[in-house]
């Protein structure tokens, strides 16, 4: 017989449910004010444009990692499952969403399993929060046995959640423990604000190398958790936080030798390849797979993404790019808000330009 569900399991539904009825923004990701130079004379042929990647030592056919999304809970197992196969079918990653359920109740640990008995062999990334103890983290890795655990980063959704935490020390030291004692690498990853040149350099001291910037611009959890909780007074206003193209342009501007993910409202192939060329190595999609995924179908999910493929060949054939780590020499224009905020916070946005 079915439990009836627990205060987390309601909540993971009510994200998926939310997410679907609320469009991206109201802030956008900033890849609008980016342009890819076109090329007239591009001198390669399409079929010879390579848009591979590795990522922790596993193959991807696409620059793409299906982001963190959900699990904890009977529902969402079939949903990691299509997901997966997705996945698979595409040869991009995965990231399960949190397994703090499964950290709490072993009966739900199927439901993020899933991912890794659908797709044996592809990237796929384990998904706990910032501040959770190393020996649970460690549990999720083996639990999926995942190639990398995302640590999310998430203070104003908690802010703006009723039953949220209200407190955020010692999370960069407990983030230095996980990265010691965990035995994957690390993506610490933000869920839709952005990640600061600041919290950048803290978090590289702390020993992390892999940073997915997880701006504004898509999904935005403090208006997912408004509609949650429309009584509810104070919390952060819907359009706190870091665009895309920002974060990620502080975190590339630090020149540490991180390897950085664009995610946070990439909607396209273009927003791939313009990500790419400010210096990210992957771009992560959540909202709009899930979107997809639940109200048209796995096929079409598929199809989606074999289209983004195509497309992104495309686009790198006409801006003279022959392989994806080409894109990341090519010149690039930073017009408008993105610029402006760039120069105040002394990032020099020319030099990307006359590349
Ligand atoms: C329904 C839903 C559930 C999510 N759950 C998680 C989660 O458990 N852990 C996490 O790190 N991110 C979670 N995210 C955030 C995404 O991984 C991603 O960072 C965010 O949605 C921004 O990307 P997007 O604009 O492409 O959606 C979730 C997103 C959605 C839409």
């Amino acid at each position: 017989m079915n439990n009836p569900p627990s205060r987390r399991e309601e909540r993971k539904l009510e994200h998926i449910k939310y997410s679907l009825e609320m469009m991206d923004g109201p802030v956008t990701s900033g890849f609008e004010d980016v342009e890819l130079v076109h090329q007239a004379l591009p001198e390669l042929d399409l079929e010879g444009v390579e848009i591979g990647a590795q990522f922790l030592g596993k193959e991807l056919r696409l620059p793409l990692v299906i982001n963190a999304l959900t699990g904890g809970t009977e529902k969402t197992t079939e949903i990691n499952r299509s997901l997966a196969r997705v996945a698979r079918e595409t040869g991009v990653g995965m990231a399960v969403g949190s397994q703090a359920a499964a950290l709490e109740n072993r009966g739900v640990e199927e439901s993020f399993r899933v991912a890794r008995e659908e797709n044996p062999h592809g990237l796929l990334l384990a998904n706990v929060g910032a501040s959770t103890p190393w020996q649970s983290a460690s549990r999720a890795v083996e639990m999926i046995e995942a190639d990398g655990l995302q640590l999310h980063l998430n203070v104003p959704q908690e802010l703006a959640m009723a039953e949220g935490d209200r407190s955020f020390r010692s999370i960069l030291a407990n983030i230095a423990t996980i990265v010691q004692r965990v035995p994957v690498p690390v993506v610490v990853k933000e869920v839709g604000f952005g990640i600061s040149r600041e919290a950048i350099i803290g978090l590289f001291a702390a020993g992390v190398r892999y940073v997915d910037v997880g701006g504004q611009g898509g999904t935005n959890f403090v208006a997912i958790e408004r509609a949650r909780w429309p009584e509810e007074p104070g919390g952060p206003p819907s359009h706190w936080g870091i665009p895309t193209a920002v974060s990620l342009l502080e975190a590339a501007g630090t020149g540490l030798p991180l390897q950085l993910i664009a995610s946070g409202g990439i909607r396209s192939p273009l927003d791939t390849a313009k990500a790419i060329a400010l210096g990210a190595h992957l771009v992560g999609v959540a909202g709009p797979m899930l979107r997809v995924l639940i109200t048209q179908s796995e096929t079409v999910l598929t199809e989606l993404i074999k289209r983004w493929q195509s497309e992104l060949q495309t686009i790198m054939l006409m801006a003279g790019a022959g392989r994806v780590v080409d894109l990341a020499r090519l010149p690039v224009v930073i017009t408008g808000k993105t610029r402006e905020w760039l120069s105040q916070r002394g990032i020099d946005t020319a030099k990307y330009a006359r590349r």
